[in-house]
């Protein structure tokens, strides 16, 4: 049981039987050298009661069971202090570093969850726009495991689009496929550079072209028919841009049980759109098939253009367009065909988690609508998008090249390696590139994950980087710098025990880590985690500043030192395998 659990469930008692039948709760407290914990529940609770604040209060404290681990005390005008004993924080620390999951909680309920995050696109290259989603999906995954949860990770590619028409076309038209049209004998090695010249191109021709428009639809719906030779090509394609986009990936520690993609799902359309058919669902509208979605009196807030403008309403939510006049699939169909499948294939899903850009809201309203309304996705089951917010350049606007063209996301990482590296070589360490990655990379992932995941934040490689203060390079160094303390000695570990306030500070940081796993999970977001991991840290820094472990001549001390910092360190590294930065050997 947590802690934080003991402590109420022991405070709840002594309330019944001070006649109080209110559930009391409490939290850490925001003054460490009165207490650790706080409860001030009896200032609400005395209006109900129509008591005296103060003797409310002490009354509770008074019907508390007798306990040796913890000091309560009721303090002006009525707050509970509540301080944990030595000899309790020395047994929690002592129970945590034996401990395995270092006294994180499971869940009670164990569910089945599918996370759909990455959802890079095939023949598009990924930009900054999609480095969000890795990221915190990545996190998600890890934490919802480590919690008890069974978690299936879906990369969701976006291959069953309009963008494969355009880059099939626009090679053409560069007299790139003529072999696949038998007008040439040489079979062309596609390239990812001639997709990522082929793509833009097309993309921006499209918009001023609409005969070129409607051949690339034309050949978009050739190649979801599977004709050939459009469809051979499409493989191609996809084969080539998959390539990049693992390595990608790989780069960003972002891991997938499953590297389905749109296209997978293309199977289940035509039952997908029958069973929202005979459920009479759908309608045609200009030649197109929608379901109408809206729910009535409901108002959809209008995305500002300026955060200072007032927020504007639409009503209602447009309808969700299943089928294009042309016969073809669109992003919505791909999604709800999807969850068909999913559904059909893998048993008893409790929740579907989309961790996709916050300004696609309104397209998982129409789609988790649809699904619902036709019973695609079972009643129980919930599926949630976990908008991520935009991440802006320094001017406030979303990160852009000086150009302004969209970046890459393989330019990105590179950028994080040149970046580590002129860090690490100023500070005289040797090092290698998977050393530069490692700091580069997990930088970015602190950087990005510290901001709660609907808020926008600002792209800044120099603080991002910084060796000090709320970042990742701080976090990792605490843990390289434990080991090599560690790496110094061999005695072995002893005790614990409290014997400075310093102490007790980096145990309270642990046990407030350890309630933030709970809080990330409920609010689907890992700043918590990072927030905690960064207290937790710099309470050692202090500990590491004013006392020396190696040169301690107390046996006794020396060893509950010792064990003090090998918890600091499996607390840490712990949190940072849940964010899936990683520890460099040096830095
Ligand atoms: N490919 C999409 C994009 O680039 C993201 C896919 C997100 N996942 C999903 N199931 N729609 O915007």
């Amino acid at each position: 049981m947590l802690i934080t659990q003991e402590i109420e469930n022991l405070l709840n008692r002594g309330a019944r039987k001070a006649g109080v039948d209110k559930k009391l709760s409490i939290s850490f407290s925001n003054m460490p050298k009165l207490c650790d914990f706080q409860c001030n529940d009896a200032f609400s609770l005395a209006k109900v009661f129509n008591e005296n604040p103060f003797e409310l209060a002490s009354k509770i404290v008074e019907n508390l069971d007798k306990s040796e681990d913890y000091i309560f005390e009721v303090a002006r005008p009525a707050f509970i202090n509540i301080k944990l004993t030595d000899k309790k924080l020395a047994e929690i620390a002592n129970s945590y570093l034996i401990d395995e999951m270092g006294g994180v909680e499971k869940r009670e309920r164990k569910e089945k969850i599918i996370l759909d995050y990455g959802g890079a696109n095939v023949a598009k290259a990924l930009h900054a726009g999609h480095l969000r989603s890795p990221i915190t999906g990545e996190g998600l995954k890890r934490l919802y495991t480590l919690l008890g949860d069974e978690v299936i990770s879906d990369v969701h590619l976006g291959d069953w689009g309009l963008q494969m028409g355009l880059t099939e076309l626009q090679l053409y038209e560069d007299g790139l496929l003529d072999y696949y049209f038998g007008t040439s004998e040489i079979k062309p090695t596609l390239t990812l550079e001639m997709l990522n010249e082929a793509y833009p191109k097309a993309s921006a021709r499209k918009n001023i072209d609409s005969a070129f428009k409607e051949k690339a639809d034309k050949w978009t719906l050739k190649i979801q028919k599977k004709e050939q030779p459009y469809y051979d090509i499409y493989q191609e394609i996809r084969r080539v841009s998959i390539e990049k986009i693992k390595e990608n990936y790989q780069a960003l520690g972002a891991t997938f049980d499953l590297w389905y993609g749109e296209s997978d799902a293309a199977p289940y359309i035509d039952k997908a759109i029958k069973i929202i058919k005979d459920k009479g669902l759908a309608k045609e509208s200009e030649g197109a098939l929608v379901v109408d979605v809206a729910v009535e009196g409901e108002n959809i807030p209008i995305e500002k253009k300026d955060p200072k403008e007032v927020q504007r309403y639409k009503n209602p939510m447009p309808p969700a367009i299943i089928q294009k006049y042309n016969g073809a699939a669109l992003y919505a169909t791909t999604d709800i065909a999807t969850i068909l499948m999913r559904n059909e294939t893998i048993r008893d899903v409790d929740r579907i988690e989309y961790i996709v850009d916050a300004r696609q809201k309104t397209h998982f309203i129409q789609v988790f609508r649809v699904c619902k309304m036709a019973g695609i996705s079972p009643k129980n089951q919930q599926l949630i998008h976990i908008g991520y917010g935009t991440m802006n350049g320094k001017d406030g606007k979303p990160f852009k090249t000086r150009s302004g063209d969209t970046v890459k996301l393989s330019d990105i990482i590179d950028l994080l390696i040149d970046k580590a590296s002129e860090k690490l070589k100023a500070n005289n360490v040797k090092y290698d590139k998977t050393t530069a990655l490692k700091i580069g990379v997990g930088a970015m992932k602190f950087g990005d994950l510290i901001n709660n995941v609907g808020k926008d934040y600002i792209f800044d490689l120099d603080k991002f980087l910084a060796f000090e203060g709320k970042t990742g390079p701080y976090l990792q160094y605490s843990v390289v710098r434990i080991n090599s303390i560690l790496n110094k000695i061999n005695d072995e570990q002893g005790q614990f025990f409290v014997n400075s306030e310093d102490e007790r500070n980096i145990i309270r940081a642990i046990l407030k880590l350890n309630s933030a796993y709970e809080i990330a999970y409920n609010e689907k977001s890992l700043s918590s985690i990072c927030g905690a991991c960064y207290d937790l840290a710099s309470a050692f820094s202090t500990f590491y500043n004013n006392y020396k472990i190696i040169n301690e001549q107390d046996k006794d001390k020396r060893a509950s030192y010792i064990a003090l910092i090998k918890l600091v360190k499996k607390k840490l590294e712990q949190a940072l395998n849940v964010l899936a930065i990683e520890i460099p050997e040096k830095m």
